[in-house]
């Protein structure tokens, strides 16, 4: 039977390391604990929040109202072979960078450029996590979920997630009431490295890397933009980076001429927010004492110590003021409120 304990601080489920308590709180290990969990919120008539690795969320300092069910589902890793792919699917509570890690080893391509992302791995769908050149959407095959409403378990096709730049279906209120129970992704026993991405690029050109030398090439390159998130409270890049239309970014770009930027589609563009902190704002390294941008990358926010909720979400709130009042470019968070 599940444990369901009461008021249970939130803070160190969170990589921020900020948030106060979950009125209920359960560490699910099974489907089976997942569905009596649910069962129980149901009967007592309370909301269910999922936490999956804490990765990606601000919790609110006055805790979250019904049952947080924290995903601690971790099954063997089945794997199937077929034509060169093998579909690897992993548990939503396993640390994502572990599953990276035994691909590796295992020789399988595919998610080395997503090496030392912190987070689990049913978070990855979620957001469609992303880095140097690749997205999990590029090798997930299906997801399978659990719908916390109709208390049934279901598989989704990649196609049916929906995923976009830091975006899918279960971003969306409908999406809401899914809970990613496992993933599936399509790894290539064959070698297909990826290296668009320019500092991957410069490093690697005219040669032919082997895939332990890819991964120990993001970590170093990751190792220089983002604090140890086991030491430093911070969720990565705090913001998306905002996609414009072309019409707006031809303005910019008269003012800015060195503004970097990425081809989206015909009509949109998008811009490394970073840079407008960074090279616009020179908001680089700075902030109030509590909360403020990483010395190195600009996007990403760092609870210095101290900081509640409250404060980061100010801190926030008042950059992207910054932002819109200096460019006309609206901000949106990558980072999810819970609780507020
Ligand atoms: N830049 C600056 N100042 C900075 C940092 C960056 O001017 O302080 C400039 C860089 O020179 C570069 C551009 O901004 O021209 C982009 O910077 P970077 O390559 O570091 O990536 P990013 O756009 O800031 C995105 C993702 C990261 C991902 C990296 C690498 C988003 C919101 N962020 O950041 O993902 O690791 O690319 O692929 O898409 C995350 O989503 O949490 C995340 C960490």
């Amino acid at each position: 039977m599940v444990r369901i304990e009461q008021n249970v601080i939130l803070k160190d489920y969170t990589t921020l390391q900020v948030g106060g308590p979950a009125e209920y709180f359960a560490v699910v290990t099974s489907e089976k604990e997942l569905d009596e969990a649910v069962g129980h919120a149901q009967q007592e008539g309370l909301a269910v929040t999922v936490l999956g690795g804490g990765s990606n969320m601000l919790v609110s300092d006055e805790g979250v109202d019904g049952l947080v069910v924290k995903m601690d589902i971790n099954p063997e890793l089945v794997q199937e072979a077929g034509e060169g792919t093998v579909l690897v699917t992993a548990g939503a509570g396993m640390e994502f960078d572990d599953l990276v890690a035994r691909s590796v080893q295992q020789g399988l391509w595919g998610l080395e450029n997503l090496s030392h992302i912190p987070g689990s791995v049913g978070a990855t769908p979620v957001q469609n996590v992303g880095a140097y050149g690749v997205e999990v959407k590029d090798v997930i095959t299906h997801v399978r979920v659990y719908d916390t409403l109709a208390r049934k378990f279901e598989v989704f096709t990649a196609s049916e997630c929906q995923f976009g730049y830091r975006d899918s279906f279960f971003k969306t209120p409908e999406g809401k009431h899914y809970v990613i129970v496992s993933v599936t992704y399509r790894l290539c026993q064959d070698p297909l490295p990826k290296l668009i991405y320019k500092d991957l690029a410069a490093l690697f050109e005219g040669t032919k890397p082997a895939l332990s030398e890819i991964r120990d090439a993001v970590i170093e390159i990751r190792s220089k933009k983002f604090p140890n998130w086991k030491t430093v409270g911070t969720a990565g890049s705090f913001f998306k980076n905002p996609i414009i239309l072309r019409e707006q970014f031809v303005k910019l770009q008269e003012q800015y001429p060195e503004m970097p930027y990425y081809e989206v589609d015909a009509t949109r563009v998008k811009i490394p927010l970073a840079w407008i902190l960074d090279k616009v704002l020179y908001l680089k390294g700075e902030g109030t004492t509590k909360v403020g941008q990483y010395a190195g990358q600009a996007l990403v926010l760092i609870n210095k110590g101290a900081a509640t909720a409250t404060e980061i979400a100010e801190h926030a709130n008042s950059l992207t003021a910054k932002v819109k009042e200096k460019t006309g470019i609206d901000v949106q968070w990558e980072v999810t409120k819970i609780g507020f």
